[in-house]
């Protein structure tokens, strides 16, 4: 599905660290010798960072706009930026990807995962990563480490924070062939040490 590269997404709550941890394993895979392309949602290309202005610090924007404003900038990232990359070849590291909609916009903003996650899968043409990382930490922690600047979906209540984390659990439980889970408020260089050992056993490092 993802021709001869490798593709691997970070997902997990506001403040769960995984920019943190994006960062070790491209540090790990580029040592390894591996051509790593590392983006994040949203964001990522030209459009994707309009949009994410608009989604994140614009005004307010319906539920269902708000999950075909992420679908877009999805699409836009899919074609420009992670297939290329992939049919080369290259693993590619997403900081984000069609899970966080299904569970911020599926879940968290309640539109329903299924309809959401076929609404995302159409978007990225079916794309799938190999492997996805969640970090989990619980909402009360997450708040805490994002301090005091708030985008849209941060400043959302607690509640609103518990369900998205329930449903990236729900999905890492589904599938755990293609799911990593790691506790977000473990030490970061043991949660690296943990992604690194999963990719030693998926041949990667
Ligand atoms: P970002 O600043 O990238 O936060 P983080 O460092 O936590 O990844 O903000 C992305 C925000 O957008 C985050 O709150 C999750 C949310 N989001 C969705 O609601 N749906 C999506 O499809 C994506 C990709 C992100």
């Amino acid at each position: 599905m993802t021709d001869s590269g490798y593709f691997i997404a970070f997902e997990g709550g506001d403040g769960a660290g995984k920019s943190t941890q994006v960062g070790h394993l491209v540090a790990a895979l580029e040592a390894a010798g591996r051509e790593v392309v590392v983006t994040r949602q949203p964001g990522g290309t030209a459009l994707g960072a309009a949009l994410r202005n608009l989604v994140l610090h614009g005004e307010h924007i319906t539920a269902r706009a708000e999950a075909l404003v992420f679908a877009a900038d999805k699409a836009q990232h899919v074609e420009e930026v992670i297939l290329p990359s992939l049919r080369r070849g290259a693993v590619v590291v997403t900081d984000r990807y069609v899970d966080s909609s299904v569970a911020y916009q599926g879940a968290g903003r309640a539109l329903g995962a299924q309809e959401v996650a076929d609404l995302q899968s159409w978007a990225v043409a079916g794309l799938t990563p190999d492997l996805t990382v969640v970090v989990d930490v619980d909402p009360a922690t997450g708040r805490q480490r994002r301090g005091d600047t708030h985008d849209r979906m941060e400043s959302e209540a607690d509640g609103f924070h518990a369900a998205v984390r329930e449903h990236f659990l729900t999905m890492a439980k589904g599938e755990p062939a293609r799911y990593l889970v790691v506790d977000g408020s473990a030490p970061a260089e043991e949660i690296a040490a943990q992604v690194r050992e999963r990719l030693e056993q998926e041949g990667l490092l």
